[in-house]
């Protein structure tokens, strides 16, 4: 008998149907199966499962589901222009294998439907978004989040924003960000968790797992994606997408350790980077990504690319034209091509001229609906789609009041020199002043999700929430940051932002307010699109009028707290000359202006601690404390060392630093061997006490020094902290365990090796603790 091609895709796909369900079925007995031992686990049947879709596909499907499109849709359906015309009809063909940017549940629903509706094989699409410092609730940026040390609640803020995503219909994000990065003058540093390979990659496991959570299945958790993979951190001079040069050994102890700790996590993606890595592009890094991270690691999730970076070969001189860019990623394992259309373009030719193979492309399909399977996708398509769920779920009281304390606990207290914090709720007159001071939306920071214009708690109205009836509270802006904003409803995202440099006119109002008040609280920094993508600045001081609004408050008023709010870190070498309390409130999101309150009137003691150098000068960038010896350290009284002739060679506020309203002294340094061998370990303890007279948590933090290596190694390397709460006068003995895995690094064999010789610690408050101890691996 002759059977028709249709009559054969028809048999294939009740087949399909059929195995499917069987294999639903199989999946929730295979606890029980795994039992019995005698039958398939459970990750056997999920790759039974997923060959039995990619059986069905033909050459077309595979590919479309490498592509990714951004989405633009809303639930009135897409827009009628030409390009939305095309995705559309690439939908209902069933070759497109994700959205970005589709949001809300009507409209994920809608978008599904048209896959679902006018499909052959039905495979739903799988739908993304930049969630990275929350979705609706917004919590702080994430380098501010970071300054928490607090990896409970920094993995609790992912939970939240994963919850209210899902809710919403979504059920993957773009996060967490793991770029290490050294420079303040690169927009994104706002997006990461500063300068440290170690605490970013606590802190991204952290995230991960608040995103992920146990269970990919769960209809309140979504996938993560580790980004940008690699090296994104360390664009020369800190301009966003500059290339970066880096060597092996840089890479390999610095950039590459977070990623390896997500991978590693069960991060479910990866997404790599617009940058070239010492002249590869990262998109097609073959040693990267095929050899390294699904290679060595073994890690099997699947790798989007940034938005068009397959494309963006073209202009890095890496390859002629689309098809060789496609041809090039592919080959170094980048899986899904976002908005590039270079896959969907060129890669059926690629594989007609035998330039990738099928398998190739097999696998990188088989990640692909994997991640579907494991989210539930196939079981049903709109399981994230119900409106009740995201209407009772998203920006909750409940959700708002873990914002404060996320805030809070990410707020720094870089100066208290005259003991002027925290306030006294019935202080009779009080100032606020400044540009941000009733801002409801720079608190939102940059990559805001579906935060509403104008929606946090300012400054103002969280010091007003705060104080009794009778207490005065005053505002004068003193000077406008902007000369314009963007309309809202426009995509601030996308616009240039430009300052005032012009009307000074209310300066004198502001001047004559801190004249008449008991307290100014000064509040200056950076726009929330200061930082952010496309962000860099080669200014990291204070922008527009905001020096001459500084210097005439401070003149009027001895008693100044500066409020900052800014996304990267500040050149404050001025101002500190000129007031004796600054506290760093980053850009804290949602509940800013009560998280900033808590601290300023005591009812929360500030134990942040910054995740990044903060320098004298923008000149000292790129800047960290993990910096190496040099063969000629600083001195200051001699020329030919290394140091600089008109500023200091360290950071103004060092990494790790942060003050409380109590005191923590260390003291009994005890370490349980003098001596290790290679493989063996030992126990660093110390005593920590609370000399004040204010219950505070203090970050005990672990620094170590190889003294003498195959390569040269950094004068100090963060190993190991704990937060800690101690009521005053209470004593708490800290222990570290000093394993192979804290001393080993990346060495000239090109190997994970613990090297014999000399170690020093130093256990403290921040990177310059002095509490020192010293032992030897044999
Ligand atoms: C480009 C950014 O580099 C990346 O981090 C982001 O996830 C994508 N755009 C999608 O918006």
């Amino acid at each position: 008998m002759k059977v028709s091609h249709q009559m054969l895709n028809i048999a294939k796909f009740i087949c399909f149907c059929f195995l499917t369900t069987v294999i639903h079925f199989a999946n929730a007995q295979s606890n029980f199966d795994s039992m019995s031992g005698s039958h398939p686990s459970f990750s056997e049947i999920l790759s039974f499962r997923v060959d039995s879709v990619l059986n069905l596909m033909t050459i077309n499907e595979k590919i479309g589901q490498l592509v990714q499109y951004s989405g633009g849709w809303d639930a009135t359906g897409p827009s009628s222009s030409e390009n939305h015309q095309y995705k559309l009809s690439k939908l209902k063909k069933g070759e497109v294998g994700s959205m970005l940017n589709v949001t809300s549940v009507a409209a994920i629903r809608e978008t599904q439907q048209i896959v679902m509706e006018n499909s052959r094989l039905k495979i739903p699409l799988i739908f993304a978004y930049d969630v990275i410092h929350g979705y609706k609730t917004i919590f702080p940026i994430p380098l501010g989040e970071s300054a928490s040390w607090d990896l409970e609640i920094i993995q609790k803020s992912a939970s939240i924003a994963a919850k209210e995503s899902a809710a919403s219909g979504l059920q993957w994000t773009f996060a967490p960000m793991l770029d290490v990065s050294r420079d303040a003058r690169w927009g994104r540093i706002m997006e990461g968790a500063g300068e440290d390979p170690y605490l970013t990659s606590k802190i991204g496991v952290a995230r991960i797992k608040g995103f992920q959570g146990g269970n990919l299945n769960d209809k309140f958790t979504v996938a993560a994606c580790a980004k940008h993979f690699a090296g994104y951190g360390f664009g020369e001079a800190g301009r966003d997408y500059n290339t970066v040069n880096i060597g092996d050994y840089e890479l390999h102890n610095t950039v590459l350790p977070p990623f390896k700790a997500a991978a590693k996590s069960g991060v479910a993606t990866f997404m790599n980077a617009f940058n070239d890595v010492d002249g590869i592009p990262a998109t097609g890094h073959r040693e990267l990504q095929h050899d390294i991270l699904k290679g060595k690691w073994n890690w099997d999730g699947f790798i989007v690319s940034d938005w068009g970076s397959i494309g963006e070969m073209i202009a890095h001189g890496f390859a002629e034209d689309k098809k060789q860019a496609a041809e090039i990623a592919m080959n170094s394992g980048s899986d899904m091509d976002m908005e590039s259309y270079a896959y969907e373009g060129h890669l059926a030719e690629l594989l007609t001229e035998n330039k990738i193979t099928e398998s190739q492309l097999n696998d990188a399909v088989k990640r692909i609906l994997k991640l579907k399977f494991e989210l539930g996708l196939f079981d049903d398509p709109y399981k994230y789609c119900d409106e009740t769920r995201e209407r009772e779920n998203v920006y909750t009281k409940e959700h708002l009041k873990i914002a404060r304390d996320v805030a809070r606990k990410s707020i720094v207290l870089l100066k208290n020199e005259n003991k002027t914090l925290p306030l006294s709720k019935s202080i009779e007159k009080i100032a606020v002043i400044g540009p941000l001071g009733d801002d409801k939306d720079v608190p939102l920071g940059n990559w805001r999700g579906k935060g509403v214009y104008n929606s946090a708690v300012s400054l103002l109205e969280g010091i007003k929430n705060k104080v009794d009836k009778n207490v005065q509270v005053s505002f004068a802006k003193g000077i406008e940051l902007m000369s314009e904003t963007v309309e809202p409803g426009k995509n601030q995202f996308l616009y240039p932002i430009k300052f005032n440099t012009k009307d000074k006119t209310a300066i004198t109002e502001a001047v004559e307010l801190a004249k008449k008040s008991d307290v100014v609280l000064l509040s200056v920094g950076e726009n929330a699109y200061q930082t952010g993508e496309g962000r860099s600045q080669v200014n990291i001081g204070f922008a527009g009028l905001q020096n001459e609004l500084i210097d005439a408050v401070t003149k009027a008023n001895e008693n100044v707290v500066v409020v900052l709010m800014n996304g990267r870190p500040m050149d404050l070498s001025e101002i500190n000359k000129k007031v004796s309390t600054i506290l760093e409130c980053w850009h804290l999101g949602s509940q800013a202006g009560n998280a900033i309150s808590d601290v300023i009137f005591g009812d929360y003691n500030p134990s942040g601690k910054l995740p990044v150098s903060f320098p004298y000068d923008v000149g000292q960038e790129p800047l960290y404390y993990n910096q190496k010896n040099t063969g000629r350290p600083y001195s200051m009284d001699h020329v030919t060392f290394s140091s600089y002739r008109d500023a200091p060679k360290e950071a103004l506020f060092p990494f790790g630093f942060g003050l409380s309203y109590t005191n923590f002294k260390y003291s009994d340094l005890k370490l349980s061997r003098s001596e290790i061998s290679k493989d063996g370990s030992l126990i660093a303890k110390i005593r920590v006490t609370n000399t004040g007279d204010k219950v505070g948590e203090e970050v005990v933090q672990l620094y170590i020094r190889d003294l003498v290596g195959s390569l040269v190694r950094p004068i100090r390397e963060l190993k190991g902290f704990e937060k800690i709460k101690l009521k005053p006068q209470e004593s708490r003995t800290v222990s570290f365990e000093i394993t192979p895995e804290t001393l080993q690094f990346y060495t000239q064999n090109k190997k994970w090796e613990v090297e014999p010789g000399t170690f020093q610690i130093w256990i403290g408050g921040d990177s310059k603790a002095s509490t020192t101890a010293k032992f030897s691996v044999q």
